[in-house]
């Protein structure tokens, strides 16, 4: 455990701050899961969710989210976290990268097989302020994890993961959750083609399948982040990694909840959304 000896009464808010925009979206997604974890019988439990919203100096969670496209998004992130959990942990593979890891605890609360190494990138700040909350909280990882700052829209990412031990030679689960919906089209190819450069015969990736964001109108609240979305590949992700040598599978989010016992609450334009999980072939 590190030991803070500054004199800042609120290093964490004061790292918080640090955070762009877009990296603040990481606070929302751990609110979500500090959300799921006190709830009964939870889909998961994040022991360390709630101490990031605490150590950020925002206001905790008091009651479930009220509009209806909060609602449904804090539905989504609930289901989105635990069919993630399921899939990196039937992989059954040992070389793990979380693409915008953000405030993601997985390599700290799921059990991984022995000899599992786990990258997370994510852009500096974010990891300095979740470095310093699990620090506070004497958290040990649950396998070997790198953290790796760096920017994932500079291709420049791809020579710092092979310099901290990535094998490509090995196959690799990938996860890009809550991603490629912040990068335009391209950024978003340009990402997934690095991707597929580094994968290995075997190797998955999981994601969203995206949609076309340019006509969502957001209830207050909400504007700040949506106004961020740039869209990714849409709801061309299947047929771009089915283009790109993988081989993608569909679970729509629906049925994944209903077969969990949960409902999402239905807003209009926002049907038909799922998971991918693409493998690669070539
Ligand atoms: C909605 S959060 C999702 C975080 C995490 N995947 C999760 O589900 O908990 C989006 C994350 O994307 C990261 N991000 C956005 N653009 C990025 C970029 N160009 N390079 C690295 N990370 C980026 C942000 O810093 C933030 O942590």
């Amino acid at each position: 455990m590190t030991t803070n000896e500054s004199t800042d009464p609120a290093p964490g808010a004061h790292r918080a701050a640090q955070l762009s925009p877009v990296s603040r979206t990481a606070l929302a997604v751990a609110r979500v899961r500090a959300y799921e974890s006190s709830r009964p019988e939870p889909l998961f439990t994040d022991p360390y969710a709630l101490a990031f919203i605490e150590a950020s100096g925002t206001p905790l969670p008091t009651e479930g989210p009220t509009g209806p496209l909060a609602r449904l998004l804090v539905a989504r992130g609930i289901m989105r976290t635990r069919f993630y959990d399921d899939r990196l942990l039937a992989a059954g593979v040992r070389q793990v990268v979380l693409l915008a890891a953000g405030l993601d605890t997985r390599a700290y609360r799921l059990e991984w097989p022995s000899g599992t190494r786990l990258f997370e990138v994510d852009l500096p700040a974010v990891l300095d302020f979740k470095q310093w909350v699990l620090d506070e909280r004497g958290a040990e990882a649950a396998c070997e994890r790198v953290a790796l700052p760096a920017d994932l829209a500079d291709p420049g990412w791809t020579d710092r993961l092979l310099a901290a031990g990535f094998d490509p030679g090995q196959p690799t689960v990938w996860l890009a959750e809550g991603l490629l919906v912040y990068l335009d089209a391209e950024q978003a190819a340009a990402l997934l083609t690095a991707v597929g450069g580094l994968s290995a015969p075997g190797s998955r990736l999981l994601t969203e399948q995206g949609r076309d964001v340019s006509g969502v109108r957001a209830e207050a609240g909400l504007a700040e982040m949506t106004a961020l979305w740039r869209g990714g590949l849409g709801s061309g992700t299947i047929d771009w990694l089915d283009a790109h040598g993988w081989q993608t599978g569909f679970t729509a989010i629906d049925g994944f909840a209903a077969g969990l016992g949960r409902e999402l609450p239905p807003v209009g334009g926002f049907d038909g959304a799922g998971f991918l999980e693409a493998c690669r072939t070539a």
